[in-house]
């Protein structure tokens, strides 16, 4: 038995511990894993490395993805896919774990089209895959980010300014909503719930103002975006200097923390049990119970609903 593993799209902290969860599975039921670099552009020119127990030594506490990771273009064509699935014959693979995001499922969605078993483990820190209610790397993301803002709602404080933080999620406002509770921000702005209403942001900014607040904090997800827009008009409307940092990809990087190692452990384990019991074309996936799994082209078909708890308590946080 001989299976693959590969990493895709944005690389996500825990990354490595779902690599060596899978690898250290694999090798414990006797099979051969056969790591794939550079996600699908390394299966479609066949750049793969042979993975050991040692190879995934020392990595459990390693952010990004020692596999390499990217985003192919070609992997959405179908020429793309029927090279990508050729390679997956010739290495003799018995099945292939893809670690990512929605994207990256698309192009293993594509190669059970065509025949090669696969399972997918969600790693994104957009945590935007309606199947699941957890992907690995959000929990490490969202922390990096708080401790970010942390410190610059120290400096706006300082110099009593509006600051409008800017975080990553694609078009999901999940990391710009744990950010905004999480740090005690006044306002929240995510692609979910935007309502494009400046002068009600212009408003709050005031009304904190007349209450005797010397600073406001904004979190804007990159989805919702114009964020040195936004500053330069919440400065001209109100006369409280404001400015915009983009927290950027520094949010990717890092240690993960015991939460994502824990989960990618589980998902990891659980995508090597599923091909151990024949269950392939497959998706692990998070759920209140614990971790479950769903046959791929349902998962990709899934909606995800925004809670409304946490936005819902914005309003009285602010005051
Ligand atoms: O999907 C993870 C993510 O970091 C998103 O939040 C962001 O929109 C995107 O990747 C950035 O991608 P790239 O690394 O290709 O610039």
């Amino acid at each position: 038995m001989t299976i693959g593993i590969l990493t895709s799209g944005g690389d996500a902290p825990g990354m490595n511990a779902a690599i060596r969860a899978i690898v250290r599975a694999g090798l414990y039921h006797g099979w051969r894993v056969v790591g794939i670099n550079r996600g699908y552009v390394g299966l479609m020119s066949g750049d793969t490395r042979e993975m050991t127990s040692t190879s995934v030594s020392e990595i459990i506490g390693r952010g990004g993805t020692i596999l390499y990771t990217a985003r192919s273009e070609e992997m959405m064509s179908l020429g793309g896919q029927a090279r990508a699935a050729a390679n997956c014959r010739e290495m003799g693979l018995d099945a292939l774990i893809v670690i990512g995001g929605d994207g990256s499922f698309r192009g293993a969605r594509a190669l059970a089209d065509l025949g090669i078993p696969v399972i997918g483990v969600p790693g994104t820190i957009d945590l935007d895959i309606p199947c699941t209610d957890y992907t690995i790397g959000f929990d490490t993301a969202v922390n990096t980010a708080m401790e970010a803002i942390d410190k610059i709602r120290d400096t706006s404080s300082s110099h009593e300014r509006c600051s409008i933080v800017e975080v990553m999620g694609r078009s999901a406002g999940y990391i710009a909503l744990y950010c905004a509770i999480s740090t005690g921000a006044e306002d929240v702005l995510m692609p979910e719930r935007w309502h494009g209403d400046e002068q009600e942001l212009i408003r709050n900014v005031l009304e904190r103002r007349n209450l005797g607040k010397k600073h406001s904090l904004i979190i804007n997800a990159e989805g919702v975006g114009h964020s040195e827009e936004l500053a330069k008009k919440i400065e001209a409307a109100t006369g409280v200097e404001s400015r915009a940092t983009i927290l950027g990809y520094l949010q990717r990087g890092g240690s993960p923390t015991c939460r994502d190692r824990i989960m990618a452990t589980l998902m990891g384990g659980r995508a090597v049990d599923l091909i151990a019991e024949g269950k392939l074309n497959r998706v692990v996936a998070y759920r209140k119970d614990g971790i479950v799994d769903y046959e791929i082209h349902e998962a990709l078909e899934m909606k995800k609903e925004m809670g409304n708890v946490l936005y819902s308590m914005m309003p009285m946080l602010r005051q």
